[in-house]
């Protein structure tokens, strides 16, 4: 029997600083609006017509995790990528990252749970790796979005909210049945899919060829939607749930949580849970103030800054729980 531990943590994010001042030159917003109802001061945008993109930015945080988890690159069995923004319609970034990082032929899955991607790249390297199948897998969520968002006030309602940055890790195997991935539990209800969603391109709607032969300037169609009241509704309700099911499925009270990682989605939600569950400030990890909404790599963007800090020590009960688009959501349940 095996049980599968965080061996290794990394992340990115672009130098380029956003603040909430910056985007009211261009949108019709302000830094009072955006921080009452998310709690975003700043976030970071790839500088446009830099180099940066989905797949380098996890480049580079899937080297800091290699190289703080001590292995080889040849000792990696697998490679799970998770983002909503990919470089390309096909292939995801996954094969780029076998190819960058020179990995042996691999596999390589890509993961498509929007803001619940890692929690779901997480629980898939745990199967590989419980199961004996593999020893290490690389995962990896990164997201550019700052290019595909509209920069206009027609869009302020969501635009002010999203960042660009990547987070990684290296999911080891361990024979100490008492510590590492306890527990993961995943979730979806597609009967809201349109709640928090980008319609075209989409070979089932409006392609590429289409769009450009509309050239229609009102077709929003190719900018992320969100319905912000009914999204932060069932956040609240299913972060809950998925949290209270991954306690009880290990015999755990919220008083056990040593530290609480929810997808950084909105401080107000994260608040919200906290509150519920009675936590202090010291139980819960945010930092959505300084990166705004990274969607699949929020979490480990924040897992491994919250590490780098010193904030996580062995023996610790870590929760990482996630909510978004599909709706997706999940927990993960980890003994440090
Ligand atoms: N700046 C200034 N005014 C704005 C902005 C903005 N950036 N965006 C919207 N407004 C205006 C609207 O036009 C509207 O004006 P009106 O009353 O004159 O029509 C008013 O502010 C209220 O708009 P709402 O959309 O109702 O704003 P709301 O108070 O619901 O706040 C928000 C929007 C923050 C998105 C909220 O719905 C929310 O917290 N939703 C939770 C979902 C969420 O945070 N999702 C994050 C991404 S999804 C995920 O990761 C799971």
């Amino acid at each position: 029997m095996y049980t599968s531990y965080f061996k290794g943590l990394g992340f990115y994010v672009p130098d380029n600083v956003v603040t909430n001042d910056d985007l009211s030159k261009i949108i019709d917003t302000s830094d009072e609006w955006i921080q009452e109802r998310t709690g975003i001061k700043e976030r970071r945008h790839v500088i446009p017509g830099s180099e940066d993109s989905t797949t380098s930015m996890g480049l580079k945080a899937a080297k800091i995790a290699l190289e703080n988890s001590g292995l080889d690159k040849d000792e990696i069995d697998l490679i799970v990528f998770a983002t909503l923004s990919p470089d390309m319609y096909f292939p995801g970034p996954g094969v780029y990252i076998q190819k960058e990082l020179g990995l042996r032929n691999v596999g390589a899955i890509d993961v498509r749970a929007q803001c619940s991607g890692f929690v779901y790249a997480t629980s898939i390297a745990d199967q590989f790796i419980k199961t004996g199948m593999y020893k290490n897998v690389l995962i990896i969520a990164s997201e550019l979005q700052s290019k595909g968002l509209d920069m206009t006030t027609r869009g302020r309602g969501i635009s002010v909210i999203f960042g660009d940055g990547a987070g990684a890790a290296i999911i080891g195997r361990s024979e100490d049945l008492n510590t590492g991935i306890l527990s993961s539990h995943l979730h979806s209800e597609g009967e809201h899919a349109e709640a928090l969603s980008m319609t075209a391109p989409g070979l089932g709607s409006r392609w590429v060829t289409d769009i450009l032969k509309d050239n229609d300037p009102e077709d929003i169609s190719y900018y992320p939607y969100m319905n912000g009241t009914f999204v932060f509704k069932n956040a609240v309700v299913r972060f809950a749930e998925v949290i209270n099911e991954g306690l009880k499925t290990n015999n755990l009270q919220a008083s056990d949580i040593d530290l609480l990682i929810p997808h950084q989605a909105n401080l107000r939600i994260a608040q919200f849970i906290q509150k519920k569950f009675r936590l202090s400030d010291d139980q819960v990890y945010n930092n959505i103030m300084y990166y705004g909404n990274t969607t699949a790599a929020s979490i480990p963007i924040a897992l491994a800054e919250a590490h780098q800090k010193g904030l996580i020590k062995k023996g610790d009960l870590v929760v990482l729980a996630a909510f978004g688009s599909g709706f997706t959501w999940g927990s993960v349940i980890i003994r440090w």
